[in-house]
């Protein structure tokens, strides 16, 4: 009897094992994992592209750490969407990290050519490269997510090749403090001091840079 229970927990986790260590991403990304986390594909689609006009990121190319901590947000509530909340909830801690390996790897789409202005394209430029010290006291964009928005690390997000729509609407939501995600508030204390033209010029500018620098958990650039 002393040696009775052990056994069975033993045979338990060697019988479990094999279900954790593999989960099949592909169909998690394609098919959802039947608990709750609808298939992936359908938004960003299977090789992680997104949708610009339906405000669905893109995740191809994104570092796969980044990616996790941010499922991990939704979870626990410092980041609100309500299509996003319930899907992260639904995953399990080794298919977030499943996922995210999954389209960290896939391939960067060349990003369109931007649907703005010169003039506005270049004051987004200004912003990301140069920032607004004098009135504003506002670092340039770039002194964070790197020199090409290619993102550093794991806590500064690859901004190149990003949706438009996407990026604005992140702005928004760490000016409006629905996302609060941020280590120490960083992008809040930066969104706080854009206005709604600056975020659209710099989203535009981010939007259109060819993404895939060395930082990243991906592929090489895609030019
Ligand atoms: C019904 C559409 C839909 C489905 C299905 C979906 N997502 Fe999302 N996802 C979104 C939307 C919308 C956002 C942007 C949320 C926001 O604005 O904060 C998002 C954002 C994300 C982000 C944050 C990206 C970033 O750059 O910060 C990650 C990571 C993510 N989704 C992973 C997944 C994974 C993994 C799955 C499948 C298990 C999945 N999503 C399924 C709609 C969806
Ligand atoms: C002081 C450092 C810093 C500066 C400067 C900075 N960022 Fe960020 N940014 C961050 C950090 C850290 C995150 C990740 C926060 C999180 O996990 O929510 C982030 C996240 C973002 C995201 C969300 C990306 C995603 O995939 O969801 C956007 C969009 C963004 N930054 C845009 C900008 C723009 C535009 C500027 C310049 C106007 C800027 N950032 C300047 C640190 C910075």
């Amino acid at each position: 009897m002393r040696y009775w229970l052990p056994a069975v927990l033993v045979a338990g986790v060697v019988a479990s094992t094999p279900a954790l260590a593999q989960v099949n991403a592909q169909q998690l990304v394609t098919q959802g994992n039947g608990r709750g986390a609808t298939a992936c594909a359908s938004c960003h689609q299977a090789n992680g592209a997104g949708q610009a006009q339906a405000g669905f990121p893109r995740l191809a190319g994104i570092n796969a750490d980044y990616l996790v901590s941010q499922i991990e947000a939704f979870k626990n509530g410092t980041r609100k969407n309500p299509t996003m909340e319930p899907i992260a909830k639904a995953l399990s801690p080794e298919e977030a990290r499943a996922v995210a390996t999954y389209f960290a790897q896939q391939k960067i789409p060349v990003p369109p050519a931007p649907q703005v202005s010169p003039e506005v394209l270049q004051r987004g430029e200004r912003l990301a490269t140069r920032g607004h010290w004098r009135d504003k006291n506002l670092p340039a964009c770039i002194q964070c997510h790197g020199p090409n928005g290619e993102g550093v690390g794991v806590d500064f997000p690859m901004l190149a090749g990003q949706h438009a729509s996407y990026i604005q609407a992140q702005l928004e939501a760490y000016k409006n403090g629905t996302r609060k995600s941020d280590p120490v508030a960083l992008m809040r204390t930066v969104a706080e001091k854009l206005s709604a033209e600056d975020m659209q010029a710099v989203a535009a500018y981010f939007a259109g840079l060819p993404a895939g620098g060395p930082a990243t958990a991906g592929k090489p650039a895609a030019k």
